[in-house]
This record gives C-alpha cells, sequence and structure tokens, in this order.
C-alpha cells in the first residue's frame, strides 16, 4: 500500500485550521500531525508531496451537475469523461450529478441510464440524486428502493410544465414519502405556470433577446415557490433543499423559516454569486451564454446571498454545470429567448472563485471549505468520507496556492464548452496538486488521472438533520 505525506502546509477544514502534516496509506487518511514533530518526522513514506506555503485542503464536493442532460432538443456538452476531468482541474474531487426519469418511465430506468453514461468514464468520484418528472403511486414506491441502494435525494421542479413539473398534490406526495423512508426532497423552486404565461407574452410583444429570459421569471415568482415549497414540506413534515437560489427574497423566506425551526436547507451558485442581469443583456445575442433558470438577477441580490452564506441561511455552494456551447446550442434561441437551453459551466471555477472571495473578504477560509466541501458531504450523506481531512476519510485532498494569480478563460480551462462564463475574470489562488482516493490526478500542468478511476458512491440519507 502507497504510504504518502502531505508535508508543511496549512490544513483548512470547516472546523479549523492546523499546521500538519497529513499521511495518506492506499485510498484513505490515517493520521494527520504537528509539521515538525516527532510524530510526523518519524512518518515513513513512498511519496512526499510539499506543501510549504499552500493550503491542504479537502477535495471539493460539487453537489448539482448536469454532464450530457437532455434539455431544448440537445445534451450538455461535457460528458461524465470530460466534464469529471476538468472539475478535478479545479480542485472538485466528488461530483453528485442528477440521473432523470423520464415522464411514464420508471425511476430506475432514468436511473440505469445514468449508471451506463458514467460507468468507467469518471476521473473522479461520483454519486446521483433522481430528478422525479412523474410523481405517481410506482414512482413512489421506487423512490424507498433507491434510498436502500444509495440515492437518497429527489429533485422536483416547479418550473417547466410538460417537461420536469410538478403540481403541488405530487410534489405534496413526494415530500410525505421522502419524511417516511429518509429520502431529501430538492426544489426548483420556481412559479413554472405563471411563467410561461409572460413568457407567451413577451414573445408577442417581440421581447425575444436572451434578457427577457431573465425579466420573465421574475423574483416574485421564485419567493413565491421558494415560500409555497417550504409550507408544503412543513406540511408534510419533511426537510427541504431549495436548489440554485437567486433571489434576496427567495433567501428571505429560507431565513423565515430556519428562524421558525423548520428543517429547510438553501444552495446558491457561483453565477449568482459573480454574474447579474448586466450579462444577460451582453449585446450580439452574448447573453444567451448567461441563460439559466433560476435566472441571473440584478447585481443588488449578491449581498444577500453572501449575507445567507455567512449566516447559514444558505448552506451549499455548487455549480449547477449544464453545459452548452454558444455556438450551435446556445444558437438555438436566436429569435426567440425560450429557446435558448438553460445552463451555464462551471464545474472548474467554484473552488477557485469562492477562493477569491476569502480574498474578498466574504467568506473566511472556513466557511469556504464549510459551504464548497464539508456542508455538500453533509447534506448528501457523504460526510465524512468526503469533505474533510480527517483519519478514515477517502484521500481527496487538494494542495491549494493560495497566492498564485490566474485568469479563468476558455482558452484554457478543461471543459468541453466553447466559451466561459467568467471569461477574463482574474483569481488569486490555484489548484496545484490534487488527490483523488490516494492517487494523484493532477499535479501543476501534468493531468495524470485515468478514466475510469472514480467509484460511483452510494450515499447515506441526509445527515445535516443529525
Ligand atoms: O438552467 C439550469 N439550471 N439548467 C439545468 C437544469 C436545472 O434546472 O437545474
Ligand atoms: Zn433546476
Ligand atoms: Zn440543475
Amino acid at each position: 500500500m502507497t504510504r504518502t505525506v502531505i508535508h508543511g502546509g496549512l490544513v483548512v477544514t470547516a472546523a479549523e485550521e492546523l499546521r500538519a502534516d497529513v499521511l495518506i496509506e492506499g485510498e484513505q487518511v490515517v493520521a494527520l500531525a504537528a509539521t515538525g514533530s516527532s510524530v510526523a518526522d518519524g512518518w515513513t513514506a513512498d511519496r512526499t508531496i510539499d506543501a510549504t506555503g499552500m493550503y491542504v485542503i479537502p477535495g471539493g464536493v460539487d453537489a448539482h451537475t448536469h454532464m450530457e442532460l437532455p434539455f431544448g432538443g440537445t445534451a450538455a456538452s461535457d460528458t461524465f469523461e470530460t466534464g469529471t476531468r476538468a472539475a478535478a482541474w479545479g480542485g472538485t474531487t466528488t461530483i453528485v450529478d442528477f440521473a432523470v426519469q423520464s415522464v411514464g418511465a420508471p425511476l430506475r430506468a432514468g436511473l440505469d441510464t445514468w449508471h451506463d453514461k458514467a460507468e468507467g468514464r469518471c476521473s473522479i468520484d461520483y454519486a446521483f440524486h433522481m430528478i422525479m418528472s412523474d410523481v405517481n403511486e410506482s414512482t413512489l414506491k421506487e423512490m424507498d428502493l433507491l434510498v436502500e441502494e444509495g440515492i437518497t435525494s429527489f429533485k422536483l421542479f416547479m418550473a417547466y410544465p410538460g417537461v420536469f413539473y410538478s403540481d403541488d398534490g405530487r410534489i405534496l406526495r413526494a415530500m410525505q414519502r421522502g419524511a417516511d423512508n429518509g429520502g431529501l426532497i430538492m426544489m426548483h423552486a420556481e412559479n413554472g405556470i405563471a411563467i410561461d404565461v409572460l413568457v407567451e407574452q413577451a414573445l408577442a410583444a417581440g421581447k425575444t433577446d436572451p434578457r427577457y429570459h431573465g425579466e420573465v421569471r421574475r423574483e416574485l415568482l421564485e419567493a413565491e415557490a421558494t415560500h409555497r415549497a417550504i409550507k408544503l414540506a412543513q406540511v408534510a413534515g419533511s426537510p427541504l433543499y431549495v436548489v440554485h437560489v437567486s433571489a434576496a427574497s427567495a433567501v428571505a423566506e429560507l431565513a423565515a423559516a430556519r428562524g421558525q425551526g423548520l428543517p429547510v436547507f438553501g444552495e446558491t451558485c457561483p453565477q449568482y454569486l459573480f454574474l447579474s442581469t448586466d450579462n444577460l443583456a451582453e449585446p450580439d445575442f452574448e447573453g444567451a451564454k448567461y441563460v439559466c433558470s433560476t435566472p441571473l438577477r440584478p447585481r443588488e441580490h449578491q449581498a444577500a446571498l453572501w449575507r445567507g452564506l455567512r449566516t447559514d441561511d444558505l448552506q451549499v455552494v455548487s455549480t449547477d454545470h449544464c453545459p452548452f456551447c454558444f455556438v450551435g446550442q446556445k444558437e438555438l434561441g436566436r429569435g426567440d429567448f425560450s429557446k435558448i437551453p438553460n445552463g451555464l459551466p462551471g464545474v472548474e471555477n467554484r473552488m477557485d472563485l469562492l477562493h477569491q472571495a476569502v480574498v474578498d473578504g466574504h467568506l473566511t477560509r472556513r466557511r469556504w471549505i464549510e459551504i464548497a466541501c464539508a456542508a455538500p458531504a453533509r447534506m448528501f450523506g457523504l460526510y465524512p468520507r468526503k469533505g474533510t481531512i480527517a483519519p478514515g476519510a477517502d484521500a481527496d485532498v487538494v494542495v491549494y496556492d493560495p497566492t498564485a494569480r490566474q485568469t479563468i478563460s476558455a482558452a484554457t480551462h478543461h471543459m468541453n464548452v466553447d466559451y466561459s462564463a467568467y471569461e477574463g475574470r482574474e483569481i488569486t489562488g490555484k489548484v496545484r496538486t490534487v488527490l483523488s482516493r490516494g492517487t494523484v490526478v493532477l499535479d501543476g500542468d501534468a493531468w495524470l488521472g485515468r478514466v475510469g478511476h472514480g467509484r460511483f458512491q452510494p450515499r447515506a440519507t441526509c445527515q445535516y438533520l443529525s
């Protein structure tokens, strides 16, 4: 069994910061000891990684990705192969992707399809949530089976009528089932029925540019749906996790519910923290690059999101990575914003953007690790195997250079998409070395990873409630 020592870095977890050496045997962390102590100096190793001047952090856990997602007549451009490799380049060592149930088909069929897409193709570990497009007696029963085999969270949509949409009755029934079997309901909270009316009216008025995507998907309709989802969860007696929160008023709904002691949780994404409707309004159809749902909001919303992350009214930052190339994919919506495939690339950028938030004073270092590694792992039943550096944890470790400078660009990124949503943005901090279960998959500019190294990770139920 290979013994690796990571020597001399500042180990940062959600709980603490310490100057320590990390001993890894095979795939797991086995010990930490103060750098220079007799214990650490006594360790022998096959390989020593010098982390002097570096942070030693848990590999990122991105709990919201959509590799190869079919959407709007096309499919997300990253495969599990390209997307997991790009994730590793950005310091993320676990993704939780969304398997999709098609209307009329069993959950099992959707799950099998996603296993087939991912198995043998990932460079880092992966797990699945299940998108429920069709809540009925049979799929409710299937939920129990999926929970037993480690698919312990289920996404429902209050948006996209005719595609993924569930009405309130179906949502309530899924929540009741989740309350019984431990499955966590994840909610896309936007009032899709009302949005579709506004889309139709906008198009009829000749408003076809990408910026109208943001205008019709009104903040009020995110807040209303968030409120309704919280009330339905309260009636069902179930916890609730609201995905991709973008509006300040939706954060307020979550904060109010949490103030009442309700087990409701929220996730936001880098695009809502760093981008805004200014991007959606970029001329020459460039705004299409920023079309996602929930939509980008006016920049004034960002302060509420940062505050929510600091006060723990938002617990997780995931990417909702769902890339579509500008040429040939986003362009499907020229002349009709409602035909622009929804989604942004970002799986490679999350850890760096959030480190920049540390540099800019929005977050502490430990909070950075909490929202990007530990909290998603706990929320989705992967902790402490993932999300921390501790004896017994998987040796998913990133050696991070906090002073290196980089400029984000499509010219240098590894995601399979022809643009970057953060083109030209300067970042302080850069991933130097990445280990996935004890194997060095990235060292400086050298990719050492292997397709198929990544393993499916069955998950426990939400650990955030205990
Ligand atoms: O625009 C988005 N978010 N695309 C991916 C699907 C979803 O709703 O998460
Ligand atoms: Zn969604
Ligand atoms: Zn998504």
